[in-house]
C-alpha cells in the first residue's frame, strides 16, 4: 500500500475529485494547508507599495491505495492540477504499512 500526498491549486480539488471517483479512487483526505516551493512565496505590487506573502493557500490531497493504483492516480492528478505555471503543486508518494478500518477491525488491503 502506498500513500499519494497532493499538494494541489484549490480551484482543481473539484474536478480532480470527479475524475477521480471516474477511476474508482473516492476515498480521500482533504485539508487546506497553506506551504511554499521553490519561489518561496509571492510578491504581490499594490499601489501603495510592495507585500509579501510567504506562505500561498494550497490544499493537500491525501489517499491510501493499492500499489497498482498509484500509477493510475498519479496521471490523473497530472492530467487535471497541471496547468505549465509555478505553483502547480507536488506529488509525494510514501509507503504504508498498515491499514485497520476501526468498525470491522479489518486489516491490510482490504480495509481500504
Ligand atoms: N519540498 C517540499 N516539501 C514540502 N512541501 C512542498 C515542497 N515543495 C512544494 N511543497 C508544497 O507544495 C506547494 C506548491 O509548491 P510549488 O508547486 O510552488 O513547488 P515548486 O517546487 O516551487 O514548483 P514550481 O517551480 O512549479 O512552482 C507549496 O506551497 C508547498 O505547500
Ligand atoms: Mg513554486
Amino acid at each position: 500500500m502506498k500513500k499519494i500526498e497532493a499538494i494541489i491549486r484549490s480551484e482543481k480539488l473539484e474536478d480532480l475529485r470527479e475524475a477521480l471517483d471516474k477511476q474508482g479512487l473516492s476515498a480521500m483526505t482533504v485539508t487546506e494547508v497553506k506551504g511554499r516551493g521553490a519561489q518561496k512565496g509571492i510578491t504581490l505590487e499594490w499601489r501603495v507599495g510592495e507585500y509579501r506573502v510567504e506562505f500561498i493557500p494550497k490544499v493537500k490531497l491525501e489517499m491510501v491505495l493499492e500499489a497498482k493504483d498509484v500509477e493510475k492516480a498519479v496521471a490523473t492528478i497530472l492530467s487535471i492540477c497541471s496547468t505549465g505555471k509555478v505553483g502547480d503543486g507536488k506529488i509525494f508518494i510514501s509507503p504504508i504499512e498498515e491499514v485497520i478500518r476501526i468498525r470491522t477491525k479489518e486489516q491490510g488491503q482490504s480495509a481500504l
